[in-house]
Formats: C-alpha cells, sequence, structure tokens
C-alpha cells in the first residue's frame, strides 16, 4: 500500500488521478484550497509549508509520491505562486519524507504550453528560487493583442527544466526518487470549458495545440501516466518531459531539425 499525495485534487486531472490511484489501492492525501483531505492555500510560502506539515503528519513518516496537479490559467501573479512555486516548494519540502520511502515518486503538471514563447527573465528568476523577483518580472510582461500571456508557458517550461536540474542533485537520484513532468495538451477539465465553448477562442487554441490525435483529451489521459510516473513500476524514467497531447508536440516540432 503506497501513500500518494496529489495536489489540485478537487478538479479536473487531480480529482482523477486521485480517484484512480485509490481504484488501485493506493492511499491518497489529496490537497486542494477546499474539498481535500489538507486544505491548503500553495499560493503563498506559509501555505505551501502548512500542506507540507498537514501532509507529514498524515504520512506517518514516509510518502512514497507526490503528485502536483494544482495550477491555474488566469493570467497574473498565480501562475507564479501555484504552477512553479506550488509545485517546487512541495516537492523540495517532502523530500525527506520521499527519501524515507523505498520507492519516492515525483511527478509535476506542465503543459505542452512549456514549449510555447516565453519570457527568459521570469524563467531565470523562476529557476533561481527567487518568488519575489519572479513576481517582479512576471509584472513585466506585455501581452500583445491576439496572443496568450508568456506567463504561463514560463511557468510551466521552467518546471521542465525544474525536474531536469533537481532530478540528478543530490537527494533524488541518489535517494532512488525519479522527477518528471506530464505535460498534457488541451484536457477537458474545468480549466477549459469556457475556452473550448467559445468558437474564437477554439480557433486560437487549436491553431496554437494541434491535436490529430484524438483529439481533446479527457483527465483520465494525463492522470494514467501520472499514475504509473509515480508508482514502484517506475525505476529508470527521470528527468523527462512526457507529452500527452494528441501529437500536438511532434506537429509544433516536426519542421525543427
Ligand atoms: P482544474 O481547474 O480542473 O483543477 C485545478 C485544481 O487546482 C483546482 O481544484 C484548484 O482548486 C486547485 N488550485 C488552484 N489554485 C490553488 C491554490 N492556490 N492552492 C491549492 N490548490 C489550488 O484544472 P486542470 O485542468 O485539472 O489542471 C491541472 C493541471 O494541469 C494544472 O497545472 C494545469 O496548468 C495543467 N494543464 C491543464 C491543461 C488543460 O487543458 N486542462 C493543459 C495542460 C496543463
Amino acid at each position: 500500500n503506497r501513500t500518494i499525495a496529489v495536489t489540485g485534487s478537487a478538479s479536473g486531472i487531480g480529482a482523477t488521478l486521485a480517484a484512480l490511484l485509490t481504484e488501485r489501492g493506493d492511499t491518497v492525501i489529496g490537497v486542494d484550497l477546499a474539498d481535500a483531505d489538507v486544505v491548503a492555500d500553495l499560493a503563498s510560502p506559509e501555505g505551501r509549508a502548512a500542506a507540507v506539515r498537514a501532509i507529514a503528519e498524515r504520512a506517518d513518516g514516509r510518502l512514497d509520491g507526490l503528485v502536483t496537479c494544482a495550477g491555474t490559467s488566469i493570467p497574473g501573479p498565480a501562475m507564479v505562486r501555484v504552477n512553479y512555486f506550488g509545485s517546487t516548494e512541495l516537492a523540495t519540502g517532502l523530500q525527506p519524507l520521499l527519501a524515507a520511502s523505498s520507492d519516492g515518486r515525483v511527478v509535476l503538471v506542465g503543459s505542452i504550453s512549456g514549449t510555447q514563447p516565453s519570457y527568459a527573465p521570469l524563467v531565470e528568476a523562476l529557476l533561481a528560487d527567487d518568488e519575489q523577483q519572479a513576481l517582479e518580472r512576471a509584472d513585466e510582461v506585455v501581452v500583445a493583442a491576439g496572443h496568450p500571456s508568456q506567463i504561463y508557458p514560463s511557468t510551466k517550461s521552467a518546471l521542465a527544466q525544474w525536474a531536469r536540474r533537481t532530478c540528478v542533485a543530490p537527494g533524488w537520484a541518489d535517494a532512488g526518487i525519479p522527477v518528471n513532468v506530464v505535460a498534457p495538451g488541451v484536457v477537458l477539465t474545468p480549466m477549459t470549458t469556457a475556452l473550448v465553448a467559445d468558437p474564437q477562442m477554439k480557433q486560437v487554441m487549436d491553431a496554437a495545440v494541434p491535436m490529430p490525435l484524438h483529439g481533446y483529451a479527457p483527465p483520465a489521459a494525463p492522470a494514467a501516466l501520472a499514475a504509473w510516473l509515480v508508482s514502484a513500476e517506475n525505476t529508470h524514467v527521470t528527468g523527462q518531459v512526457v507529452y500527452v497531447d494528441g501529437g500536438a508536440e511532434a506537429t509544433l516540432r516536426s519542421a525543427d531539425h
């Protein structure tokens, strides 16, 4: 019986994953703003620290997995606070508990957007683990008409880079802990309901994220991959960004050399 913490467990991908893991026999510690085992606001350092403490209390000295699904697509500082630091600080804070397991695993939820243009100074501040600086850089991001904000891609691209660096840093590979990123294309969850319902938004999104294989994904698609990556069966996959995107990344990058 494995104990897995899942953030964003009250909705969408996180809720689907929590149900899948429970069905498989794992014990899930759900973390969210409401309707969760651990109610915490991952937008602030205090909220993250409280979440780490509350997970530790329930985990009984050992945590077998962490999957960070909590995130927001509302442009602004919450993307920096929740998408990035809500993932990295939780993983770092829970590392001792994960290392206490014989099969600790970490999965962060990124996005196909991580391959799209990002704002380099913001990515740099995120990877420097400087939240204040990152919030200031995010403030500088100018949104050009007809283009999506670069804050979201920046947080997701930085998460991917964080996973690559962290997985081989002391305390992770040497403690037997793989760290991977699941990067979905468009997934039908409350996050995208309004987007796909608006013909104009849908057109922009379909051009940015073409999904020739099976179209928009159900939340079970990324959840099933996360469930495997966080399982004891995953012994050697680490530092990877695995796209669950119906061929979007392949389409966008097939012209690259
Ligand atoms: P969702 O909106 O259905 O669920 C997100 C959950 O995160 C919610 O339960 C929400 O309460 C929680 N959350 C938000 N802010 C929080 C905070 N400050 N503290 C604690 N919990 C907080 O969204 P969905 O679609 O399930 O997204 C999950 C992850 O997948 C996000 O990181 C998102 O960026 C990513 N993603 C989603 C895609 C999509 O098309 N739906 C595509 C690519 C990535």
